[in-house]
């Protein structure tokens, strides 16, 4: 059992790598160049002598064909991404370059190894756009292709496999075409590559600039300093399916171990809007957010994605996968950390 996790020091990398170092593994994990050292979530496997760090970057087809050829993974987990929905408004190429191209040099590189390894690949919510399905009055699936990016509140409003995609953003375009790469290699050489669209997933190790995280940091800035600055953010109406980032890496783990490749939604079930992530965590340390929040039209994005709500019954029923964490324990959590109790 030898893993290869490319996007090792980010978020779902870092818990990836403990879990796969508990069940055994060999953990290959890839982090790119830098001239600071972005390591603080790779601590605990650090140590771990079946941990082992290797250099490169998925948009250099050569490194990734090296790495696979020397390290020989039995399993291949791509999660290394451009993963910020709004850089990639201002990014667009950068994110098709590493997101789109990234991944056609990993599966490139895995289809040319001796020993094919089993890859698994990092989708996304964000493929679905603005469009929903939904069961009709006479329990009937319909779906909704939305073109006006508007939230249809009339009906109890889902995504899951068949929900047609809508990318309405460059980060989504590029995990469409990345997915819609996955499936050709699967289908038209054989190999087993399975997909994983998972719905928002936060923790303490969050990156900062994500919506979650950038106000329980907050929060625990303002405890430390009261001269902090109010809290500035973009749309507060956008709804999200939250879960934890632990409890979906189990579930990546989960979907490689099946005999056939195959993809999964992995979600919670419930949406929560931004409002309610930051009713939740203020009220946690008694503070109003009204009092604390300002709206800065910086923060909107050219294309909103404006209610994501995943149904996981294929993942529960197949994989035997259920979310552990409920939303305001990860909202605790999230809290507790940035303001240094945990
Ligand atoms: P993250 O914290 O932003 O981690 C992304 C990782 O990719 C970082 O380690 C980053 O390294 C690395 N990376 C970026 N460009 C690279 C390159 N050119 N070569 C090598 N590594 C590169 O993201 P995450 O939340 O863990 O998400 C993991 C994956 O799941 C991503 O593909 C994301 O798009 C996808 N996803 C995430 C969510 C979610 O809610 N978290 C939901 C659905 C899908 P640096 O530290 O150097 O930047
Ligand atoms: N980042 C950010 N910053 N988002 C804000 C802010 C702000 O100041 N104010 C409001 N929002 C809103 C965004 O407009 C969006 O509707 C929502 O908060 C969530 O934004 P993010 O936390 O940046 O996450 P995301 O949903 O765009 O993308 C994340 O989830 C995707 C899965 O659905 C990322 O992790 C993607 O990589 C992932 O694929």
């Amino acid at each position: 059992m030898i893993a290869f996790i490319t996007g090792a020091n980010g978020q779902d990398g870092s818990y990836l790598s403990e879990i796969l170092l508990d069940k055994g593994y060999e953990v290959y994990g890839l982090k790119r160049r830098s001239s600071t050292d972005n390591m603080w979530r790779l601590l605990s496997c650090s140590t771990n002598s079946k941990f082992h760090l290797v250099e490169g970057d998925v948009s250099d087809a050569f490194s990734m064909s090296s790495l696979i050829n020397q390290i020989k993974p039995t399993e291949v987990y791509h999660l290394a991404a451009q993963s910020h929905v709004a850089t990639s408004f201002a990014q667009p190429k950068h994110t098709l370059d590493v997101n789109t191209l990234g991944t056609l040099n990993v599966l490139e590189a895995c289809k040319n190894a001796s020993v094919r390894p089993k890859v698994y690949f990092a989708s996304t919510s964000e493929t679905f756009g603005a469009n929903y399905s939904y069961f009709n009055l006479k329990g009937e699936i319909c779906h909704v292709i939305n073109k006006n990016n508007e939230f249809l509140s009339d009906f109890p409003m889902f995504q899951r496999e068949d929900t047609p995609l809508g990318p309405n953003s460059p980060y989504a375009v590029s995990k469409v075409a990345a997915a819609d790469l996955c499936r050709l290699y699967r289908q038209g050489y054989g190999m087993y590559v399975a997909c994983g669209t998972l719905m928002n997933h936060e923790s303490p190790r969050r990156g900062e600039h994500f919506v979650t995280r950038k106000i329980t940091k907050w929060i625990g800035q303002k405890l430390r300093n009261p001269n902090t600055p109010k809290l500035e953010l973009g749309n507060l109406k956008a709804c999200r399916d939250f879960g934890h980032s632990r409890d979906y890496c189990n579930a990546m783990w989960l979907i490689l171990q099946q005999n056939e490749p195959d993809d999964f939604v992995i979600a919670t079930g419930k949406a929560w809007s931004v409002e309610q992530f930051l009713e939740t965590a203020f009220k946690l340390v008694d503070m109003n957010w009204q009092d604390n929040v300002v709206i800065n039209k910086e923060f909107f994005r050219p294309n909103e994605v404006p209610y994501l709500r995943g149904d996981a019954s294929k993942a529960k029923a197949k994989l035997g996968w259920e979310p552990k964490v409920s939303f305001e324990k990860l909202v605790e959590e999230m809290v507790a950390s940035d303001i240094g109790v945990i």
